[in-house]
């Protein structure tokens, strides 16, 4: 056994999806442009990601690169914990995991080193990425508002302070509040509002409750579609994947009772949490993994990154997935996202201190 040990090599045959000109050519001022031959090498990613698309991406970046991807898989907070006590021996090169607050956790460790390439602050916004290149955000997910089309006229829920009006009295279903989209959540209204507003806010919200906090995501839409709930806060890509394949308890007509409104269009824009990722600071294959992310910023990447989970692109001008583009383009709170983070602890305690289950 090498020294990877337990790291499952990966090979994949697929389809060579053709990468935009546009992408290519900037890919090849920054060095992405590999001709397969001339590299050469390992990439160790250790990732939270398991979509069949995202085959599709590792085989791609093969067949472009010549370097070959080796991957973990597994829960985001063990891969941290797993880096984290590999230590300086530890042969992770990438960490890909989903949201900001859990990425802030793992820079909270240390194990980021920071990358700075043109192409990725050209092809990645600014608030989509930490602000000393520590990780990368490679697609988007919104935090938005569903509600029953027949007892809530989306007037009424325009915005994320709605769901503290005391008008929805017994109607609203979320998460619990240790959930870490809900602390996102939370990181946000604390830095629009401040703590006192976002205590208030929250208070409201609980208050509201058509029931305690429970369940994940898709659990608030089937909440929905019961008439348990009359209003529920979900991410975008969950509601995504109920139109394009069959969930549980979410067939075609319960789908068909559930509207959605992404809140805040006038003020703030829509909360939004990534997917994202970032170099190792001990990586072995340090440029691989700098060539990796920018393979992630192209636009073939892009389009199989965000279709993976039915999530937005990051890099703008991509093309959505089709049960994305149902659901439609909308205004982004630009928050940088390192905020949600750093706004993390005090969520919990925000939560906390209204009794916020
Ligand atoms: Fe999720």
């Amino acid at each position: 056994m090498n020294r990877l040990g337990g790291l499952r090599g990966v090979r994949v045959s697929g389809l060579l999806a053709r990468i935009g000109a546009a992408a290519l050519l900037m890919a090849a001022a920054n060095g992405f442009a590999a001709t397969g031959a001339q590299a050469s090498g390992e990439l160790n990613l250790y990732s939270s990601r398991h979509y069949d698309t995202d085959e599709r991406l590792y085989s791609e970046f093969e067949e472009k690169t010549g370097i070959t991807i080796n991957r973990i898989e597994g829960n985001a907070d063990e891969l941290i914990q797993r880096i984290k006590s590999e230590g300086a021996n530890s042969p992770a090169d990438v960490l890909l995991t989903v949201d900001a607050g859990r990425i802030w956790r793992a820079q909270q460790m240390d194990i980021f080193q920071p990358v700075h390439t043109d192409f990725l602050e050209a092809r990645i916004p600014s608030y989509l990425r930490h602000p000393d290149g520590l990780w990368y955000g490679f697609s988007q997910r919104a935090r938005i508002i569903f509600y029953d089309k027949a007892r809530i006229s989306p007037t009424q829920i325009q915005t994320y302070d709605a769901l503290a009006d005391p008008a929805l009295k017994g109607m609203v279903c979320t998460r619990s509040s240790s959930n870490i989209y809900m602390l996102s959540l939370m990181a946000a209204q604390i830095e629009h509002k401040g703590e006192e507003g976002a205590k208030t806010w929250a208070a409201g919200v609980y208050a509201n409750r058509a029931r305690e906090p429970q369940g994940g995501d898709t659990d608030q839409l089937r909440g929905i579609a019961s008439g348990e709930c009359a209003v529920a806060v979900a991410n975008t890509y969950y509601f995504a994947r109920t139109l394009r394949s069959e969930v549980k308890g979410l067939d075609e007509t319960q789908v068909a009772k559930i509207g959605w409104v992404f809140p805040n269009q006038s003020t703030t824009g829509a909360h939004v949490n990534i997917s994202g990722a970032g170099v190792i600071k001990t990586a072995p294959n340090k440029e691989n993994a700098i060539k990796f992310l920018e393979y992630l910023a192209s636009d073939s990447a892009q389009a199989y990154f965000s279709a993976g989970n039915d999530e937005y692109p990051a890099v703008p001008g991509v093309e959505l997935s089709e049960s994305v583009a149902k659901l439609g383009l909308f205004r982004q709170d630009t928050m940088n996202l390192a905020k949600l983070g750093e706004n993390q602890p005090l969520a919990q305690k925000v939560y906390d201190e209204v009794g916020y289950k």
